[in-house]
């Protein structure tokens, strides 16, 4: 059998060279494995969240291996004076923003009646208010100074299915995959690109221990759902973000691409749980089938 190489680097080595990225959440699980994939690339990479020690810790953890630079800048992403700011600096260090990935989020499991109204606020803002913020403050920016960029929005696969119990995030996931699509549209013309990565099951302390708290990762395997029977490997969602932050997707406009095994169709299809009969049965079931005569 041949190696497998989806854990390995994907692009060329100087793929970003001359990039500029602000990847909000980017302290962190899978923006902090976006950022450290860029940087190896030769990107220069800003990251924002709300808490500034974590981001400096991950910015000289990764420049130090990169030797490309990594700029933290504390900025919550609901508050769009602070997006502002973080516009200004990252112009004022960089002299440019070329790529914008609307990463950070908040989410937790809980049924939807236990929520007070500020719960379900505190999701939406985090995800939708603060995706738009950020699209809005750099968009307006970039269209002003005639500056062609790509956004990189990442969603989950239930903004279309919906979800029981991550109703918040579900509904919010939804609008950011709407404003995906619309703006891939609206804003071609300014040569501003909008993509989207669906993310399936990738184990990250943030979402784990918000999602699946205590043994719920014991009483519900969730990789048992996958068809590929395994989690995803951060190393494979940063090989997809870069290339699709890249010049190499330039032609890739309004597209959500799935990375998730197979596991929302698993959940879709309406005979695919037949998957566990076996060989000695379907021949049984195909004697029976074949045996049926008339209406
Ligand atoms: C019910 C809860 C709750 C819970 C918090 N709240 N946890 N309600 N059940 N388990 C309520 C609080 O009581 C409060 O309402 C309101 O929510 C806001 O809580 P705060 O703690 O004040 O908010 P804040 O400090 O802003 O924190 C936001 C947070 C937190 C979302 C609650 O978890 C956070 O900072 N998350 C960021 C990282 C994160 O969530 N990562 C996971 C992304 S994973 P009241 O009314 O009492 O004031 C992801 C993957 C999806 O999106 C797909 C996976 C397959
Ligand atoms: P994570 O590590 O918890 O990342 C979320 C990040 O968002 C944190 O760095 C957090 O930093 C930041 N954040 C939260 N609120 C913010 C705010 N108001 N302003 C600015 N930053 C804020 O979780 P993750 O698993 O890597 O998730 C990353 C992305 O992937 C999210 O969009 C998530 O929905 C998506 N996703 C993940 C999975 C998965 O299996 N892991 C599956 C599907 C989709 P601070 O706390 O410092 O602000």
């Amino acid at each position: 059998m041949t190696e497998n190489k989806y854990n390995t680097s994907m692009l060329k080595n100087n793929a970003l060279e001359d990039k500029v990225i602000l990847i909000t959440g980017g302290g962190t699980g899978l923006g902090k494995a976006m950022c450290r994939y860029f940087s190896e690339l030769g990107a220069k990479v800003i990251i924002s969240s709300r808490k500034i020690d974590v981001l400096k810790k991950t910015a000289e953890e990764i420049s130090s291996q990169t030797k490309n630079e990594v700029f933290p800048f504390a900025c919550d992403v609901v508050d769009y004076k602070q997006v502002e700011m973080l516009l200004k600096s990252s112009l004022e260090k960089f002299g440019k923003v070329d790529a914008l990935v609307n990463n950070a989020a908040g989410n937790f499991i809980s049924p939807t009646e236990r929520l007070s109204n500020r719960a379900f606020d505190v999701i939406v803002n985090i995800v939708l208010k603060g995706t738009y913020n950020c699209t809005l403050a750099f968009g307006k920016h970039w269209i002003e100074s005639k500056h062609k960029a790509a956004v990189l929005n990442i969603v989950t696969t239930y903004a279309w299915t919906g979800s029981a119990f991550v109703v918040p995030s579900a509904a919010a996931k939804a609008g950011v995959l709407a404003i995906t699509r619309s703006l891939a549209v609206e804003w071609a013309k300014y040569g501003i690109r909008f993509n989207a990565i669906a993310p399936g099951l990738f184990p990250t302390k943030g979402a784990w221990e918000r999602l699946l708290p205590g043994n719920l990762q014991d009483q519900f395997d969730f990789s048992k759902k996958v068809p590929l029977q395994r989690v995803g490997d951060h190393q494979e969602l940063a090989n997809l973000a870069a290339y699709l932050i890249s010049d190499f997707s330039s032609f890739i406009n309004g597209e959500v691409i799935t990375i998730d095994g197979g596991e929302w169709l698993n959940g879709a299809g309406q005979f695919n749980l037949l998957q566990t009969i076996s060989n000695e049965q379907w021949d049984d079931i195909e004697k029976k089938v074949r045996g049926v005569k008339g209406s």
